[in-house]
């Protein structure tokens, strides 16, 4: 059953007054980030999430801000359970103007192996939420966003989405489709005032992430990130809700990179040059300690 949290305070003014938006995955992490974010400049936030504890959490969160959402417990792969969401949130709210397509799975590996080793189930099981559910949520949104006049859409795609690695080949196959779903999306509804782009971030620091990588495996990370600092949750919201926002009126079609510089550099001439000279970073004492991980 969705519950509502209380009405937004006279004086909160922001890029989101008056509009409506779905955030799927917003129990946790970067979508929670972004469903706060949104709420916190007047948006209505419908706060979908396949952990129904997890979107209450998130809507008591914004409610303790005086902000408005909603939470449903919802499998964006399931065709039914999306149409349902976007029926719910138009009789709470409105329809919707604003989506954020965030929900995502993404197996670790050894489950989401190199292309021989791939286990078919893994594959599916990624393509169904990352991809299916994305595009079933835009094919809900599209027409009641056409019917008034516009609106504007997120898809959180990867870096992993840009490049080859040596594993998540589900995961970074389904990202890389997700950007063309994007730049299809702007390309047939742009008439419409119908704007899409892509996110693509690095490395996120989420509470699940970090229980999931080993101190090691976030060293290595962290090397080949640019900014000495590792990317925070809000970090990819103030990226969602600019390109949400009328200040990015004229962009779409876009896949936009936030990884603190990851993608910028070939790692492999910025190894050869660390083990070359010492930098005043520090960063060759942790090139040695990487080698010992
Ligand atoms: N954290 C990163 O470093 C990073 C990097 C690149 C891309 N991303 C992408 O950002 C998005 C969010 O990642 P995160 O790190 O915040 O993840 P997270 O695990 O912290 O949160 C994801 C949320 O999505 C929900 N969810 C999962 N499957 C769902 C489904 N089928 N239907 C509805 N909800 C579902 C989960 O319950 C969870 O609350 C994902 O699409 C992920 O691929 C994350």
């Amino acid at each position: 059953m969705p519950t509502e949290t209380n009405a937004i305070q006279e004086d909160t003014m922001g890029r989101f007054e008056g509009k409506v938006a779905v955030v799927t995955g917003a129990g946790a992490g970067i979508g929670k980030a972004c469903a706060l974010a949104i709420a916190r400049e007047g948006g209505r936030v419908v706060v979908a999430d396949i952990d129904g504890s997890a979107a209450t959490a998130c809507t008591a969160q914004i409610a303790a801000e005086a902000g408005h959402s909603l939470a449903l417990a919802i499998d964006i792969a399931e065709a039914q359970a999306v149409a349902a969401l976007f029926d719910i949130a138009e009789r709470h709210f409105s329809a919707v103007d604003l989506l954020v397509n965030n929900a995502g799975a993404m197996h670790l590996t050894p489950r989401d192996r190199a292309i021989l080793d791939l286990d078919l189930a893994v594959w599916d099981q990624t393509m169904a939420t990352n991809l299916r559910g994305t595009l079933l949520c835009c094919r809900q949104a599209i027409p009641g966003m056409i019917a008034r006049g516009g609106g504007a859409i997120v898809n959180m795609s990867s870096c992993q989405g840009l490049s080859g690695d040596t594993a998540l080949t589900s995961y970074a196959a389904s990202k890389a489709a997700m950007n063309m779903l994007s730049a299809s999306l702007a390309t047939q509804y742009g008439h419409a005032q119908i704007r899409c782009n892509a996110v693509a971030p690095g490395l996120i620091m989420t509470e699940r992430l970090l229980a999931k990588l080993d101190e090691c495996m976030q060293r290595h990370l962290r090397r080949h990130q640019l900014l000495p600092r590792v990317g925070r949750p809000e970090d990819v919201a103030a990226l969602v809700a600019f390109l949400l926002s009328e200040d990015a009126a004229f962009i779409t079609g876009q896949v936009v990179c936030i990884d603190g510089g990851m993608l910028a550099h070939v790692p492999t001439y910025a190894d050869g040059g660390n083990s070359r000279a010492a930098r005043p970073s520090g960063e060759t004492a942790e090139a040695a300690a990487l080698q010992r991980c």
